[in-house]
């Protein structure tokens, strides 16, 4: 019984990886073939069966591309995981397989006549870039759609989207389009709009004239009793000019400063694009080593307004875990947060990295991940509202190997037990040097599963091969990868809480090694941690 559950587990788990190649192309050499004789009766009965089924209406010409649609049904249900492929299928469920999704979303014909029976659309975790995917929205009738964790761009298709009119779940976080949520999305629950890059605030908020008017005079008031205040008043005060406007000058830059920071922004200071903003290194007047992003888009009051808003809540966001938000800039053509330079080794690199002295030890890995646990802890007690992103591509490893959120914004609350979950892969990431969007089709489930198999006892086998494996490391592995198998329960009620999933990582980072280790000389230099070991 056993053994079969682990054969099909097996099967599972290597299957994709031999088909992705061979199945995609068996659909390119289906697809290139011709309609069997007689596939337009096929047509004819479908249609009678199911008159409202897309392709019915098509004149004889489109024969070939109803065939292609049809065999890319046939597959893609199959690559969805449907129950029953043979009839009528409910989602199309792509994660975490770029290669396999990038090919069914070239396939026009099948989105051309989407089949109405589909209902739910899942395309995260692919890496998928450029605009929307707008030829998925021909499937209408819709009612969840999953966008999150690609490195999508650009404004969202309106009219397309609102024409969804059964849409009741829609998850564009994680991405980086440009605009505002629009008006007949902001029912949908805010969780879904998480770091997708758009901004909160929507024209239709926009004063109105009248207010507009009164705006204009409160402002004239304010400012002629300001100047008041400033000649006559302020002066006199001990709290001149007042703190909370030296704090705003504080963390306030000027494209001119920026310019000066960063050689006028020229190519060699440039380090790259992270969405829509441009990032240069530069250093302050001050000596302080920076990254400034910049965004030159134009955009609405209303979106500076939420700018400045994120900006001076993150520039009191303060550990040694997350990346420091310095300041920022806002005018007209030039909005730009500057942050604190922490380098540019993301820990997806790192974790490659085969520098000289080898890939990153256990002790090392150990010490981002409760880096990253602590910087969690505090956000959660500190800044609730705080969103981070979690993924291996956007964190940081610093020169001195302390990890650094570096994707911070303010948006609404993600719940404890996602974010626990995030973390839990995310430790599996760092022992296991996998990435979940490669190589396993069902994404970071699948490839939880896979660390899951091999636990409590081949725990060696998904262990990074840069990773030395002494004793006292694969004992520490182990710990580690329960507490990591735990915050990734499928049941979100069986996670650890935040604080606990806290306090058992830095547990293990502070335990002193176990006695038998100390005497064993092989395994002193790596995989342990004392007390007296700092974090700084
Ligand atoms: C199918 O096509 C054949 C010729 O290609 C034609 O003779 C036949 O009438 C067509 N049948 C239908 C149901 O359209
Ligand atoms: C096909 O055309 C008929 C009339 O021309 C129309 O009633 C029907 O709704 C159309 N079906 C589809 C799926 O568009
Ligand atoms: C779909 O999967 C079933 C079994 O899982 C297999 O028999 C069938 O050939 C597959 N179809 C396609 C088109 O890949
Ligand atoms: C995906 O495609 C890229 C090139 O387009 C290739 O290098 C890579 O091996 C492919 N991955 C899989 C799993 O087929
Ligand atoms: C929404 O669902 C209803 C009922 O299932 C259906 O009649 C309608 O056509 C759907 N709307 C769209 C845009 O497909
Ligand atoms: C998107 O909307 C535009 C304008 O309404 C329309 O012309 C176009 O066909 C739509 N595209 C899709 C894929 O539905
Ligand atoms: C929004 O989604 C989060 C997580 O997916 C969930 O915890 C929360 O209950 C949802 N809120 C609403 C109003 O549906
Ligand atoms: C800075 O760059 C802009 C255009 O990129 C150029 O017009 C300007 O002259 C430059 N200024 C200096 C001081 O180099
Ligand atoms: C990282 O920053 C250094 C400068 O500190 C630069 O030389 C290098 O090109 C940057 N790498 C990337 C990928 O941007």
């Amino acid at each position: 019984m056993e053994q079969n559950t682990l054969t099909r587990l097996l099967l599972l788990l290597i299957l994709p990886a031999i088909l992705s190649t061979t199945s995609q192309s068996s659909l390119l050499d289906d697809l290139s073939r011709e309609p069997p004789p007689g596939f337009n009766q096929t047509i004819a009965r479908d249609c009678e069966n199911d008159p409202t089924t897309r392709y019915c209406n098509a004149s004889d010409t489109k024969l070939v591309a109803i065939y292609q649609s049809k065999v890319t049904a046939r597959y893609l249900c199959n690559a969805s995981m449907n129950e029953n492929c043979d009839f009528a299928f409910t989602k199309i469920s792509l994660q975490g397989s770029p290669n396999e999704t990038r090919l069914f979303l070239s396939l026009f014909s099948f989105w051309k006549y989407c089949r109405l029976s589909i209902r739910l659309i899942t395309l995260s975790n692919n890496g998928l870039r450029g605009s929307f995917p707008i030829e998925i929205l021909q499937c209408t009738q819709i009612e969840s759609l999953d966008l999150s964790y690609n490195d999508l761009v650009g404004y969202l298709p309106l009219d397309n989207l609102s024409a969804l009119t059964n849409l009741t779940h829609i998850d564009l976080s994680y991405n980086h389009f440009s605009g505002q949520i629009p008006g007949f999305l902001r029912r949908f629950n805010s969780s879904g709009f998480t770091f997708s890059g758009l901004t909160e605030v929507s024209p239709a908020d926009r004063p109105v004239p009248v207010l507009s008017v009164i705006t204009l005079l409160t402002l004239l008031a304010i400012l002629v009793s300001s100047v008041g205040c400033l000649w006559w008043i302020c002066p006199r005060q001990p709290d001149f000019p007042p703190t909370a406007l030296q704090a705003r000058v504080q963390y306030m830059f000027t494209p001119g400063m920026l310019k000066a920071a960063t050689n006028n922004f020229s190519e060699t200071n440039s380090v790259g694009n992270v969405g829509r903003y441009e990032v240069y290194k530069g250093m302050l007047k001050d000596g302080r080593e920076v990254a400034v992003e910049v965004c030159r888009e134009t955009v609405t009051s209303e979106a500076r307004r939420a700018f400045v808003h994120e900006c001076r809540i993150l520039v009191q966001v303060r550990h040694r875990n997350l990346v420091q938000v310095v300041g920022w800039c806002d005018r007209k053509g030039v909005r730009a947060v500057v942050k604190a330079w922490v380098g540019n080794v993301t820990m997806e690199k790192w974790l490659s990295q085969r520098s000289h002295d080898g890939a990153p030890s256990w002790h090392q890995r150990l010490k981002v991940a409760v880096g990253v646990a602590n910087a969690m802890g505090y956000i959660e007690e500190e800044w609730p509202r705080v969103a981070y992103d979690l993924r291996s591509s956007s964190l940081i490893v610093g020169p001195h190997r302390e990890p650094f959120i570096f994707k911070l914004g303010v948006g609404e609350h993600i719940s404890a037990s996602k974010k626990v979950y995030k973390y839990g892969a995310l430790v599996l990431e760092l022992i296991t040097n996998k990435r979940a969007r490669e190589g396993f089709g069902r994404g970071e489930a699948e490839f939880v599963e896979w660390v899951r198999m091999h636990y409590p006892s081949q725990v060696r086998k998904v262990m990074d091969e840069g990773i030395k494996k002494t004793g006292t490391t694969c004992e520490q592995v182990g710990q580690v990868v329960g507490i990591a198998l735990m915050c990734t329960d499928p049941s979100p009620d069986r996670r650890p809480g935040l604080a606990q999933m806290v306090g058992m990582i830095t547990g293990i980072y502070e335990s002193p090694p176990p006695v038998w280790a100390q005497h064993n000389p092989s395994s002193t230099n790596h995989g342990r941690a004392s007390k007296g070991v700092s974090m700084q």
